[in-house]
């Protein structure tokens, strides 16, 4: 998802076949977050999403290579990674969703951001949102996402950017073990994945899409609200809900009032 406007970073370039060529330092970067990720989404991550952690079984000792991921999402839900820019216009982005191709930014954050950095890199892509490419609701969702994104109004894509950041980036699902993280935006970052669950502070509402359409985000701090649903098929039935008549509605109702400080990155 392309959160900011400009980025410090450049991305690798990849050759015909698909594959980036990463320093040991790069490739040391990717280990430690992974080696220091596992251990904290093990219990607090959906099944779902270890599933895919399974399927995928990602290298710990070098960054994955997209052809790679490919093959595995290929296999489970007809999905492909496709190596792109640090950051690409919404347009691309929603081409890409709607046929089946997530979007993944080749650089990886250098070691003074390790924690943290708006930009989304390929430790986010990849270890954040491809485990769930494996899951069939919340691959078709992702895809009708694009479609929807690709004909809609560059106001009409605000809100929808909402849902997705309620759901893909942010989602917390209920599950018959606890309450569990299907966000990639969560599940890439070592203090949230915790925060989102077992913190005090935030609020944690039950999935509404009105609501999420009405409920304004910033992109750089800790969510003060995470959406819940029970199951992945709340995302499937959003599929055949009309969305932009939702839009519509949650315009004309108007925003909730922003649970944080009223800044210049509000959404
Ligand atoms: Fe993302």
């Amino acid at each position: 998802m392309a959160y900011k406007k400009t980025s410090s970073y450049v991305a690798k370039p990849v050759n015909d076949k698909g594959y980036a060529t990463y320093t040991d330092d790069e490739n040391r970067v990717w280990q430690d977050l992974i080696t220091r990720q596992i251990p904290i989404v093990a219990g607090r991550a959906c099944d779902e999403y270890m599933h895919g952690i399974d399927l995928l079984n990602f290298p710990k000792n070098r960054i994955p290579q997209c052809p790679d991921v490919s093959s595995v999402l290929q296999a489970e839900t007809g999905w492909a990674l496709e190596p792109v820019p640090a950051l690409i216009p919404f347009d691309q982005f929603f081409n890409l969703l709607a046929n089946k191709k997530f979007p993944a930014a080749t650089f990886i954050r250098r070691r003074d951001e390790l924690d943290y950095l708006q930009e989304p890199d390929i430790f986010h892509e990849v270890f954040g949102h491809c485990p769930l490419l494996t899951n069939q609701a919340y691959a078709d969702f992702t895809q009708t996402y694009g479609k929807l994104g690709l004909h809609a109004s560059p106001e009409d894509r605000v809100m929808l950017a909402k849902l997705y950041w309620f759901t893909i980036e942010f989602g917390l699902i209920e599950t018959h073990s606890g309450l569990r993280v299907y966000g990639g935006g969560i599940l890439s970052s070592k203090d949230e994945t915790i925060y989102c669950l077992e913190s005090p502070i935030p609020q944690r509402k039950p999935f509404d899409a009105l609501d999420v359409l009405r409920t304004p985000y910033r992109i750089d701090i800790k969510q003060p609200i995470y959406f819940v649903i029970n199951h992945f098929n709340v995302l499937f039935q959003l599929i055949d809900m009309d969305l932009i008549a939702l839009i519509q509605k949650a315009r004309r109702l108007g925003m909730h009032q922003p649970l944080y400080p009223v800044g210049e990155k509000n959404v």
